[in-house]
């Protein structure tokens, strides 16, 4: 099989990234432009800041992703695109470049799910390490700031299906980690910083009952709709009661003020470090951010160890921006290893958005030319199968 070339370009949410990867097993190159610094000011991604900032960024992250791996655009053998889910907008700047690029190149177009794609990235790395065996059925936890779902996932010649066992009812995982950091005067995204802080904290400290973390497993109209096949269990995740609990407990404990004096002293500095937001918290808010982190990933950790019981697998992936959090993958790793289950992660960089994971998922559909249409649009809301 000779090698296939393929760029990926990504700009679903807040970061604009290109990358070269060799049939889907070796990064050549990987480029993120991150618009965080866009967004800090407003505590969260703004829509139409995004897609400007893509337009922006989209021509030169390309030419450095092109550039970094020793490539011209005649060399690619393909060019792949994340489709969707994502913001409209923003997905819109990536796919009228790649369609351009591959129109103007004469090139096949490969649109590709995000969630795909972060379940690439792992396999993409492993390969990468030299293995090339995963045992099948693989459950795929893909948790980031927009997404918690669960999939259980076949190979059927070079393709992979996926059925869906599982989502948030509410907020993803990551939207609560990057609300619950900005309501207590912390920094964006909130989900890192949280990972670095908690270990300072004690996570026995605030005690949030299981039913602040329950979905209300309702299995009558909209919600059992959303399931792909209704006979299979589901392992449904609810993110938006700790978050409310987390406020509940600022309230009645008085934490208003210091919370408004944190947040005024760190906006004096211009780019906050760690020892910054270290200096700024006083031991009862290390205790609650401790306290939080620990409810969430022992609620994604039993949940997805119960679904891989449940549909006995035999592989378990953790991917998504969430799993660049340490104490999650320390979790996991002990408790999937206690019950014999081989789980593997994607390295920090991969764990985040990137286009490295979509053009290593656009490979298989390469080799089944799986092609896009020219006519092919966004899907801000593109269900995973
Ligand atoms: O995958 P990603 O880059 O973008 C989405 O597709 O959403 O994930 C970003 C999310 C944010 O919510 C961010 O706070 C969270 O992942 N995140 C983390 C960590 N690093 C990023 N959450 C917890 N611990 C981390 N170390
Ligand atoms: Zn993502």
């Amino acid at each position: 099989m000779p090698d296939v070339f393929i760029l990926g370009i990504e700009s679903s949410c807040d970061e604009t990234a290109a990358a070269v990867v060799r049939s889907g097993a070796e990064v050549i190159s990987n480029v993120v432009a991150s618009q965080m610094a866009v967004h800090q000011p407003y505590g969260g991604v703004v829509p139409e800041l995004a897609s400007r900032e893509h337009l922006r960024a989209i021509v030169p992250v390309v030419r450095r992703a092109l550039a970094e791996a020793k490539h011209s655009y005649q060399s690619l053998d393909a060019i792949a695109v994340t489709q969707g889910p994502g913001l409209a907008g923003a997905l819109l700047v990536g796919i009228s470049y790649a369609k351009a690029l591959a129109f103007a190149l004469d090139k096949p177009l490969i649109a590709v799910n995000h969630l795909e794609g972060h379940i690439h990235a792992v396999l993409l790395e492993e390969r990468q390490k030299g293995n090339h065996e995963m045992q099948f059925p693989v459950l795929a936890l893909v948790v980031s700031g927009g997404h918690t779902h669960l999939y259980v996932a076949e190979q059927e010649n070079e393709g992979w299906t996926y059925e869906n066992i599982g989502r948030t009812r509410d907020d993803a995982a990551g939207e609560a980690f990057d609300k619950v950091a900005k309501l207590l005067g912390l920094g964006y995204p909130g989900g890192p910083l949280i990972d670095r802080l908690a270990p300072r904290g004690n996570f026995r400290a605030v005690q949030f009952p299981a039913a602040q973390i329950k979905h209300r497993d309702r299995r009558d109209g909209a919600d059992s709709r959303q399931s792909d096949n209704h006979d299979r269990p589901r392992f449904d995740f609810s993110y938006s009661g700790i978050k409310t609990a987390v406020l509940r407990y600022v309230e009645t404990h008085n934490l208003q003020a210091s919370i408004e004096g944190r947040r005024r002293a760190l906006a004096k500095i211009s780019k906050p470090t760690f020892d910054d937001y270290l200096a700024y918290c006083d031991k009862q808010t290390l205790d609650l951010v401790a306290s939080f982190q620990h409810a969430v990933v022992e609620d994604l950790v039993s949940k997805t160890l119960a679904a891989a019981r449940t549909y006995d697998v035999a592989t378990l992936l953790v991917t998504g921006g969430v799993a660049a959090n340490n104490q999650l993958r320390e979790r996991f790793d002990k408790q999937a290893s206690r019950e014999g289950l081989p789980v593997y992660f994607p390295s920090r960089p991969l764990s985040t958005d990137n286009a490295a994971m979509i053009a290593a998922a656009a490979y298989p559909k390469f080799l089944a030319k799986d092609l896009a249409p020219m006519d092919f649009s966004a899907e801000a809301g593109m269900a995973l199968r």
